[in-house]
């Protein structure tokens, strides 16, 4: 079976092994915004398509029997063209994502938000020095609310937008342990988080919980409509492991 996995994630990595294991040809496409990613095992190709015309081309030409796209859930854009592309190419398409932070016994005390604009004024109002974990591309939206606030960002490569100078910039990558984000959470009074679920780094919203930190959580968007989700890498190679093939 040839595979276009969209990757960049660890469900990515999981499945791509999965899939190699099997004898198929599995090629991983990653959007290329990360210096050092870590790699997965099989072809590794970087870089966007283009657009939805580029995507369903890109199928087309190198002959793709289906596509896995098991990017991160806050990845909406390369979801929302594949889910276009897939169809006008003819290539079955599945959503490998994984479950989100909202089945946490503590979820129902987060103050939920719809976007980045709405976590930066819900933290603004809750706290003076926000722990901001949302990402590096999602940063500029938090600047103007909480330029005064001394705010702790963590990000894993650098930012590409100027920081406020009353905030600090800690680059790291994951995953975390609970001593790690107690260390990190040292006084901060506000954590923002995105609900990406997953294990690596889930510490920080334990150490919340143990500190009684308030927490703002941007919710997801959800997979396309139409497209069948999973929530595992063994669920998505069992659903490839179904296709028929061209
Ligand atoms: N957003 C996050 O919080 C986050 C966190 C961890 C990892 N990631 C990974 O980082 C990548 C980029 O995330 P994003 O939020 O910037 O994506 P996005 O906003 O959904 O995508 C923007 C554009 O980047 C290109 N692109 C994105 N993912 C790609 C992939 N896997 N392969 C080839 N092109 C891709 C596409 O360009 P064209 O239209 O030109 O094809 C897409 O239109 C994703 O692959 C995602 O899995 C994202």
């Amino acid at each position: 079976m040839r595979v276009l996995l969209l990757g960049g994630t660890r469900e990515a990595r999981a499945l791509a092994e999965l899939l190699v294991d099997d004898g198929d040809d599995v090629t991983t496409s990653l959007a290329g915004r990360v210096a050092r990613p870590r790699l997965p095992v099989g072809d590794v190709r970087v870089g966007g398509f283009g657009g939805v015309e580029g995507l369903a081309a890109h199928l087309r030409e190198h002959v793709v029997d289906v596509v896995v796209d098991a990017t991160h859930p806050f990845a909406e854009r390369i979801s929302a063209n594949a889910a276009a592309a897939c169809p006008q190419a003819g290539v079955p398409l599945l959503r490998l994502e994984r479950p989100g932070w909202s089945v946490r016994p503590d979820a129902g005390t987060w103050h939920w938000v719809d976007d980045h604009d709405e976590a930066a004024q819900v933290a603004a109002e809750l706290g003076e020095r926000p722990f901001l974990t949302v990402g590096r591309q999602s940063l500029a939206r938090f600047v103007e609310p909480l330029r005064d606030h001394g705010c702790v960002v963590r990000v894993v490569d650098p930012p590409e937008i100027e920081l406020p100078s009353a905030w600090t910039l800690v680059q790291s990558r994951g995953p975390y342990t609970r001593d790690h984000e107690r260390d990190a959470m040292r006084g901060t009074d506000v954590l923002v988080t995105k609900d990406s679920g997953g294990e690596h780094t889930e510490a920080k919203l334990d150490v919340a919980a143990e500190l009684g930190v308030p927490v703002v959580v941007v919710r997801r968007a959800g997979a396309p409509a139409g497209v069948s989700v999973v929530t595992d890498a063994s669920a998505a190679r069992a659903w490839v492991r179904a296709q028929p093939g061209r």
